[in-house]
């Protein structure tokens, strides 16, 4: 396994730990509002720290873009960090949440962990080098028709300036699928599709700590990710697609019927 790739399981497992001892009592968390429904708990807080210090001593010129603490410095060596995707179901007591810690070397991400604190499952990705789930290879499914795959995907909740186009998107995706699913962790819902579990994944308006990790594990995996023009740029717009090679156009082409100007 590539040293990097280790340090950064090292940082996940330990905010993973801080994560599920918080889960036993989040009654007494403190928490607070960043917008609309957005909630940050002092959990996130420590979990970002704690990723933050361990990969600092390991690498002390490498720069940190963290959800909360935003981005230390520019670097040719950037950490992407989402220290607790999932925090709404996190503070629900809802056990579907994750950490995504991502390497972005020059513009690209090259290394990639997901780590699922409730089922111990650690999704790795290297780039060139296959993706894993514990330390077994996994590929994305040979589900040849939409009709019968699973999707995965994370409804508007902040912001609602998408919905009328995400919800013709998701009428014509719940009628033309085996199903939609909505758990609620975007970095894990890739994760998923890397592992065969979902066929497909979509979701508008994401930011690049939820994405930078999954996106590289998706590909890694044999899977197209892309945003809604068919073009790299989902890391940034966050308009993402990610699905099985044989699933890809007939979803993206239910999208782009839909999509406004502002989506592509
Ligand atoms: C959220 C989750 C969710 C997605 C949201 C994200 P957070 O991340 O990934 O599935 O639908 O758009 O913001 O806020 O829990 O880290
Ligand atoms: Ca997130
Ligand atoms: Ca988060």
């Amino acid at each position: 396994m590539h040293p990097t790739l280790n340090m950064a399981i090292k940082a996940a497992r330990r905010a993973g730990s801080i994560i599920t001892r918080a889960s036993e009592d989040i009654g007494s968390l403190t928490v607070s509002d960043k917008g609309y429904n957005d909630f940050v708990s002092e959990v996130d807080m420590a979990s970002e720290k704690e990723i933050i210090r361990v990969l600092k001593v390991a690498y002390p010129d490498h720069a940190f873009l963290g959800e909360e603490s935003g981005l230390s410095h520019q670097a040719d060596n950037v950490w992407i960090i989402d220290p607790l995707d999932g925090t709404t179901n996190f503070l629900h007591g809802i056990p579907q949440y994750s950490v995504s810690i991502a390497l972005e070397q020059k513009g690209d991400i090259t290394q990639a962990v997901v780590y699922d604190p409730n089922r111990n499952d650690l999704f790795t990705a290297t780039k060139g080098q296959g993706a894993y789930l514990n330390q077994r290879r996994i590929r994305v499914s040979n589900k040849a028709k939409l009709k019968d795959s699973i999707l995965g995907t994370g409804f508007p909740f902040r912001d609602f300036k998408h919905l009328p186009v995400y919800l013709k998107i998701f009428e014509e995706v719940i009628r033309g699928t085996s199903g939609v699913r909505r758990p609620g962790s975007a970095a894990l819902d890739l994760a998923y599709v890397a592992a065969g579990w979902f066929d497909g994944f979509f979701e508008i308006n994401l930011s690049k700590w939820d994405i930078a990790a999954g996106g590289l594990i998706v590909t890694e995996a044999g899977g197209i990710v892309s945003d809604f023009s068919e073009k790299p740029g989902w890391i940034d717009s966050g308009n993402i697609v990610a699905t099985n090679p044989k699933i890809y156009d007939p979803l993206i082409k239910i999208i782009q019927s839909h999509i406004t100007d502002d989506l592509t």
